[in-house]
């Protein structure tokens, strides 16, 4: 009960300064997130940032989602995670089998996502449902990611397609350039 009263309160007060960028503001936003959360580390989320079910979030250490992101659904964010500006994270889908129902009356189904530890996503940036982007991963800004993406992968466009990986490919990249 005394949980439920101080993550609603944690609530409560991450909508008040939700918009407010001093670091002092920053300090109490992340305080409030710890309780708010499912779970969250030592981690940084910035001004503007949008997180519509925080109960289904669960965030590691050294993480920072910047500016005006977008959280909706249930969500796994592993350490060192970098999110740039604007990213949008869409953990769950309208049914839309029937076409005599309204898609609204369809019902919605949970689509997890899974980020994995030392990614890097780049600004403006749409994670879709069931997608898990492996450690060491990197996403190209702009790229709409509708498939998961292996370890160490850099991958970028619409839709998201792996260019090269960190580990053993970046030559094959280079020659790709020339
Ligand atoms: C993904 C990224 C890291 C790739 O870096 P890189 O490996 O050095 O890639 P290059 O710049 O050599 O580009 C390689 C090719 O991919 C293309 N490309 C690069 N980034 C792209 C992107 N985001 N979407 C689509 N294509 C992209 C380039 O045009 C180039 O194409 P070409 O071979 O036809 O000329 C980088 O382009 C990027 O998007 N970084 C994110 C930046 C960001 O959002 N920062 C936020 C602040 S933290």
């Amino acid at each position: 009960m005394l949980r439920k009263i101080r993550r609603e309160a944690c609530c409560i007060i991450i909508l008040l300064i939700k918009y407010i960028s001093f670091a002092s503001t920053m300090k109490l936003r992340n305080f409030c997130y710890r309780y708010a959360l499912k779970s969250m580390g030592d981690s940084n989320i910035t001004d503007g940032v949008t997180i519509v079910h925080p109960g289904k979030v669960s965030i590691g250490n050294r993480v920072s989602i910047h500016p005006y992101t977008y959280i909706r659904g249930e969500i796994t964010i592993g350490n060192y995670v970098a999110i740039a500006t604007r990213c949008s994270f869409i953990a769950e889908s309208h049914n839309f089998a029937e076409v005599t129902t309204p898609i609204k009356l369809q019902g919605i189904e949970d689509q997890p996502i899974s980020i994995g530890n030392d990614v890097w996503i780049g600004a403006h940036s749409i994670i879709l449902g069931n997608v898990t982007i492996g450690d060491g991963a990197i996403i190209g800004a702009g790229s709409v990611v509708t498939k998961s993406i292996a370890s160490y992968s850099v991958a970028m466009g619409v839709p998201a397609r792996v260019v090269y990986n960190r580990k053993n490919s970046r030559d094959l990249h280079e020659k790709n350039k020339q």
